[in-house]
C-alpha cells in the first residue's frame, strides 16, 4: 500500500488534513520537528480516527524528525520502500508560518521554509516519487491587487514581507523542478486564504504553542479572559462596516481540497498548478465578532484601533478554478467555523489544564 508523507503534518492545516485522508483509508506517515506543535496532536488523531465510522481506515506513523535533514529522510523513504509501502505522494506543510516574526528574524525562515523543500524534493527524486502537495498562501500576491476584487491565479504576484517571500520563492523553485522533467513532476500549489475554524470533534485545532496574532486565536484570548477586549484594526477601511474582510475558510473544508487535489494530481497529466483555495465569500472582522457572539452566546468586548501595518481591506479567493477542477467545494459556514473554534476551545482548556 503507497503511502502519503505529510511533512510538517502536526500542525493546525497538517493535522486535519491527516484526519481525513485517514479516514479515507489512504495511509499517513507524518514527519514533524515538533518546533510547532505537539506530539499529542497525533494520538488526538488516532482517537478521532477511533471514532470514525468509516470501515476502511489507513495506517498512521509518526517520526520526529527535521525535513531539512536529507539523511534522515533518505532512511525513512528506504524503510518505506522496502517493506512496500512506498512513499509516493508528499504533502508538503513544514515551514514556519509567522509574518510578524518573519520580519523579526527573516534568516531562519529562508533556512527553514527553503531548505525544508530543498531536501524534500531532492529526496523524492531518489526514490522517484514525483507527487507534491505544497501548502503556500494568499499572502503571495500583490496588496493593491486585493483591494476590491477577488484574486485569480492569474493576479499579480509580489508578496511584502519574508514570510510571504519564501512561499514565492518556494513556488519559483517548484516551477523549475516541473520545467526540467515535465513529464516527471505532478505539483500543486494550494494556495490558503484566512484558515479557522477546527474539527467537529473538539480534539483538534490551532496549536496551542503557536503565539496568537491572527483573529481567531486573539478572540479566544479575550473568551478565556487572558485578554480584556479584542482589538479591532481599523474602523475606515472602504469596506462595508469599516472594517476588513477576509475570506475564512473552515480547515475541514480546506483540508478535504488536499483530498481532492490529490485526485487530481493523480488522475492527470504530470504538470504544475496553482489553485486558490477560500469560499469564495468575504467577511468582515465585525460580521465575523457578531456571528461569534451570536451562535455561542457570549460575550465579546471589542475597540477600535488604528490599521495594523501591512493589512489591506480586502481578501477574498476568486476559487472558480479550484471548483472547476477538482471534486471539491466549501460546505461549512461562518456559523460552523465559530461553533467548532469555541468546542475546540472548551476542549483545549481541559488539554492545557492536564498538561500543566
Ligand atoms: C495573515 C497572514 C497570512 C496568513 C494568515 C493565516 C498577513 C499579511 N497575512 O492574514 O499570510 O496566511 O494570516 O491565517 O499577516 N485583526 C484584528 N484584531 C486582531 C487580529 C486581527 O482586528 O487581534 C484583523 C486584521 O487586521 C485583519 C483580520 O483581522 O483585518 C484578519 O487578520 P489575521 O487573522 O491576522 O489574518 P490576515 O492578516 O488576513
Amino acid at each position: 500500500m503507497p503511502t502519503i508523507l505529510a511533512a510538517g503534518g502536526l500542525g493546525f492545516i497538517g493535522s486535519h488534513t491527516c484526519a481525513v485522508l485517514l479516514e479515507k483509508g489512504l495511509n499517513v506517515l507524518v514527519i514533524d520537528s515538533l518546533e510547532n506543535s505537539v506530539e499529542d496532536v497525533f494520538y488526538q488523531i488516532k482517537k478521532i480516527l477511533n471514532f470514525a465510522k468509516s470501515s476502511k481506515k489507513g495506517n498512521f506513523s509518526f517520526r520526529k524528525g527535521d525535513v531539512r535533514n536529507k539523511e534522515f529522510l533518505r532512511k525513512i523513504f528506504k524503510e518505506y520502500k522496502l517493506s512496500g509501502n512506498q512513499i509516493e505522494i508528499v504533502i508538503h506543510f513544514a515551514g514556519l508560518k509567522s509574518v510578524g516574526e518573519s520580519v523579526l528574524n527573516p534568516l531562519s525562515y529562508w533556512d527553514v521554509n527553503i531548505n525544508t523543500t530543498i531536501s524534500l524534493l531532492t529526496i523524492m527524486d531518489e526514490f522517484k516519487c514525483n507527487n507534491l502537495i505544497f501548502s503556500s498562501s494568499a499572502t503571495v500576491y500583490q496588496l493593491e491587487i486585493l483591494m476590491n476584487k477577488k484574486v485569480t491565479e492569474e493576479s499579480k504576484l509580489s508578496p511584502i514581507n519574508p514570510y510571504g517571500n519564501t512561499k514565492f520563492t518556494i513556488e519559483k523553485i517548484l516551477s523549475d523542478v516541473s520545467q526540467s522533467e515535465s513529464n516527471k513532476w505532478r505539483i500543486a500549489n494550494l494556495r490558503y486564504f484566512n484558515p479557522v475554524g477546527a474539527h467537529e470533534s473538539g480534539l483538534i485545532g490551532e496549536n496551542p504553542k503557536d503565539k496568537p496574532n491572527n483573529l481567531l486565536p486573539m478572540l479566544l484570548k479575550v473568551i478565556n479572559k487572558e485578554k480584556k477586549e479584542l482589538s479591532i484594526f481599523g474602523s475606515d477601511w472602504p469596506t462595508k462596516d469599516g472594517t476588513c474582510v477576509r475570506d475564512f475558510v473552515h480547515v475541514m473544508d480546506l483540508a478535504e481540497a488536499h483530498v481532492a487535489t490529490l485526485k487530481f494530481l493523480l488522475n492527470n497529466e504530470p504538470q504544475i498548478i496553482n489553485l486558490n483555495i477560500g469560499t469564495g465569500e468575504g467577511t468582515s472582522v465585525l460580521e465575523l465578532i457578531d456571528s461569534f457572539k451570536n451562535t455561542n452566546k457570549c460575550d465579546l468586548p471589542y475597540v477600535f484601533e488604528g490599521r495594523r501595518p501591512g493589512d489591506v481591506p480586502y481578501s477574498v479567493a476568486d476559487n472558480t478554478k479550484a471548483l472547476k477542477l477538482l471534486d471539491w467545494k466549501p460546505s461549512r459556514s461562518i456559523e460552523d467555523i465559530c461553533k467548532d473554534t469555541w468546542r475546540w476551545n472548551k476542549a483545549n482548556i481541559k488539554i492545557n489544564e492536564k498538561l500543566i
